[in-house]
C-alpha cells in the first residue's frame, strides 16, 4: 500500500483523453504516450476499456507488454465478460490493476440502466469480487457519484470495500460539482464509511463548469489521495482534470498540501507536447503550465520585476517544467549517436530499424533547413508513426494556383496494397484542390471542418504543422502533418485524418461482425 503522503497520479489520458472527439490514437501512438507516461513518472496508466473493440484490447495489452514501471490498468463494467476481458489483456503486465465502474446516481440508475438500488449494490459487489478473484489490486468508481445521494454512496463505497476494493473511486462525470461541496462529499464519506483508513480514495473530475482542477485539488485536501486525470486535461466534453495542472499546484504548494508526487515534472512539457502533436489539439496559447504564453511577461512592469528578481512575477521556472529554449540542436553534419542521443533527451525511444528510418528522414530535413530544432525532431518522430499506420501514404503532388482563379491539384496515393492512385481535382484555392483529389483517390466522404497552420521552431525555413479536423457520418477525425511546405503539410495533415476514418471504419466493420457472428 502506498505511504500516505503519496499523491498517487493515475493518468487516463489513453482511455478517458481518447473519448475526446476526434482524438482516437492508433497502437503505435498509444505506446508512444504510454513509453512518455512511464518516463514521466506516472503511478497508474489507464490503458484502454478492453471490452469495447479488438483494437482497445489490442492496446491495453501491448502497454502492458511494453510498459514497465507504472502500475497498467483496464477498466469494465461490472459484468463477467468486461472483467475477464481486462485479466486477459492484462496477463504480460508486470503490475496490473482492474478498474470496474457502476452508475449511481439517481438520474443514470434510472434512465440509463433501468436498475434499482439493491440491483446497482448487487452488481457494484458481484464485480469487485470477480476482479479480486483475478488481481489484488482493484479499484472501484461509482459513476456520476458526485451527484448521487450521500447515504446511498456511503452505502455503495462501504459494500464494494468489504468486497475487496483497493481503491475507490469518486468521480464528477459530468463537471457539476464546486471545490467546498466536493471536499465535503470527500469528508463525509472518510467519516462515514467503516475500513475507508484502508484504501486510497480517489477523485475523477471533468471539466464541464471549469473546476476539474479546483475540486480535485479540493479533495485532495480533504484526504483524497489519487487523482485522475490527463496529459493537457483531454477527454470526453470539456475533458478532464489535467495532470500539468495539479501536478505543479502540488509541487509549487507543497508547504499547503503536504504531499509528495512521483511525477518528474521537467517532462512535463514533452509530454504535452506529445500528446499535442498526436491528437492534433493544439495547446492554447494561454493554457496554465504549458502553453506558448505561460512564462511570457508582456507588461514592462512585470519584465523589469523579472529582471530584477525572476520570483516577482513567476511562481515556477520555465525549466521545472521542461521548457528550454527553442536551442538549435543538430545541424547536417551531425551523426547518428547525436540524433540518437538528443532524442532520449527527448523522451523518444526508437527501434533500431526505426531509428534508421527517422535518421534518413533527419539527414533529408537537414539539407533543406540548416537548423535543426527539437520540435523539429520531436515531428520527425511523430510522422513515422502516422505514416506507418496507413492506408494510405502521400507519394507526390503537384498544385497549381493563381489570384482570381481556381486552383488544380493532382495527387498520387499510395495504399497498403500497393495500389498507385492519382487523382486531378480543382477547387477553391490550393488545399480545396488537394482536399477533393484526396477523397476521390480513396474513396472516403467527408468535409473539412478545421485546419490551423502554425510553425513548429522560428526562421523562415520553420517546418509548419498544419492540423485538420474533417467529420464523417456524425463523427470528428483529426489529423496532423509536418513540411517545410504549408501545402503539403495540409496534404499530409489531410491525408492522416482519412487514413484515422478508414482504419475506425474497418475496426467497426469488425466489431458489428464480430457482434453479428456471436448473436
Ligand atoms: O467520468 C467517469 O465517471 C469515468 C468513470 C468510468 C471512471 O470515466
Ligand atoms: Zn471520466
Amino acid at each position: 500500500m502506498p505511504k500516505q503522503d503519496r499523491l498517487i497520479i493515475f493518468d487516463t489520458t489513453l482511455r478517458d483523453g481518447e473519448q475526446s472527439p476526434g482524438c482516437s490514437m492508433n497502437l503505435q501512438e498509444k505506446l508512444r504516450i504510454a513509453r512518455a507516461l512511464a518516463d514521466l513518472g506516472v503511478d497508474v496508466i489507464e490503458a484502454g476499456f478492453p471490452a469495447a473493440s479488438p483494437g482497445d484490447f489490442e492496446a491495453v495489452s501491448e502497454v502492458a507488454r511494453q510498459i514497465k514501471g507504472p502500475i497498467i490498468c483496464g477498466l469494465a463494467r461490472c459484468n463477467a465478460g468486461d472483467i475477464d476481458a481486462v485479466w486477459k489483456a492484462l496477463e504480460p503486465a508486470e503490475r496490473k490493476r482492474i478498474h470496474v465502474f457502476v452508475a449511481t446516481s439517481a438520474i443514470h440508475m434510472q434512465y440509463k440502466l433501468q436498475m434499482a438500488k439493491e440491483e446497482i449494490l448487487k452488481t457494484a459487489v458481484e464485480g469487485v469480487r470477480r476482479a479480486r478473484s483475478y488481481c489484488d489490486d482493484v479499484e472501484f468508481s461509482a459513476e456520476d457519484a458526485a451527484r448521487t445521494e450521500w447515504e446511498f454512496l456511503k452505502e455503495i463505497v462501504s459494500a464494494v470495500i468489504a468486497a475487496g476494493a483497493t481503491t475507490v473511486n469518486i468521480p464528477d462525470t459530468v463537471g457539476y460539482t464546486v471545490p467546498g461541496e466536493f471536499a465535503a462529499l470527500i469528508e463525509y464519506l472518510r467519516a462515514e464509511v467503516p475500513g475507508i483508513e484502508n484504501i486510497v480514495l480517489s477523485v475523477h473530475c471533468h471539466d464541464d463548469l471549469g473546476m476539474a482542477v479546483a475540486n480535485s485539488l479540493a479533495a485532495v485536501k480533504a484526504g483524497a489521495r489519487q487523482i485522475e486525470c490527463t496529459i493537457n486535461g483531454i477527454g470526453e466534453r470539456a475533458g478532464n482534470c489535467s495532470l500539468e495542472e495539479v501536478v505543479m499546484a502540488a509541487h509549487t504548494r507543497s508547504a499547503f498540501f503536504e504531499l509528495e508526487t512521483g511525477i518528474n515534472t521537467t517532462r512535463l512539457f514533452p509530454t504535452c507536447r506529445l500528446v499535442s502533436s498526436i491528437t492534433g489539439m493544439p495547446i492554447p496559447r494561454n493554457k496554465a503550465i504549458v502553453g506558448g504564453n505561460a512564462f511570457a511577461h508582456e507588461a514592462g512592469i512585470h519584465q523589469h520585476g523579472v529582471l530584477q528578481h525572476a520570483a516577482t512575477y513567476e511562481i515556477m521556472r520555465p525549466e521545472d517544467v521542461g521548457v528550454s529554449e527553442n536551442s538549435l540542436v543538430l545541424g547536417k553534419h551531425s551523426g547518428r549517436h547525436a540524433f540518437r542521443d538528443r532524442l532520449n533527451t527527448l523522451g523518444f525511444v526508437l527501434e533500431e530499424a526505426e531509428l534508421d528510418n527517422a535518421f534518413r528522414k533527419f539527414k533529408r530535413l537537414a539539407d533543406q533547413k540548416k537548423e535543426i530544432f527539437d520540435a523539429d525532431l520531436e515531428a520527425i518522430v511523430l510522422q513515422l508513426d502516422t505514416a506507418m499506420a496507413g492506408p494510405w501514404v502521400l507519394r507526390d503532388m503537384q498544385i497549381v494556383t493563381r489570384f482570381g482563379g481556381s486552383a488544380s491539384a493532382e495527387l498520387w496515393l499510395q495504399n497498403d496494397q500497393e495500389d498507385l492512385v492519382s487523382e486531378k481535382a480543382e477547387g477553391d484555392g490550393p488545399i480545396d484542390a488537394a482536399f477533393k483529389a484526396i477523397l476521390a483517390a480513396t474513396g472516403v466522404e467527408a468535409t473539412l471542418k478545421d485546419f490551423e497552420v502554425r510553425s513548429l521552431t522560428v526562421g523562415q525555413d520553420a517546418q509548419g504543422e498544419v492540423a485538420v479536423l474533417l467529420k464523417t457520418s456524425g463523427r470528428d477525425c483529426r489529423g496532423t502533418g509536418v513540411s517545410t511546405d504549408i501545402i503539403e503539410a495540409g496534404a499530409r495533415a489531410l491525408v492522416d485524418a482519412v487514413n484515422r476514418i478508414v482504419r475506425t471504419r474497418d475496426a467497426d466493420f469488425v466489431e458489428h461482425s464480430r457482434a453479428a457472428a456471436s448473436v
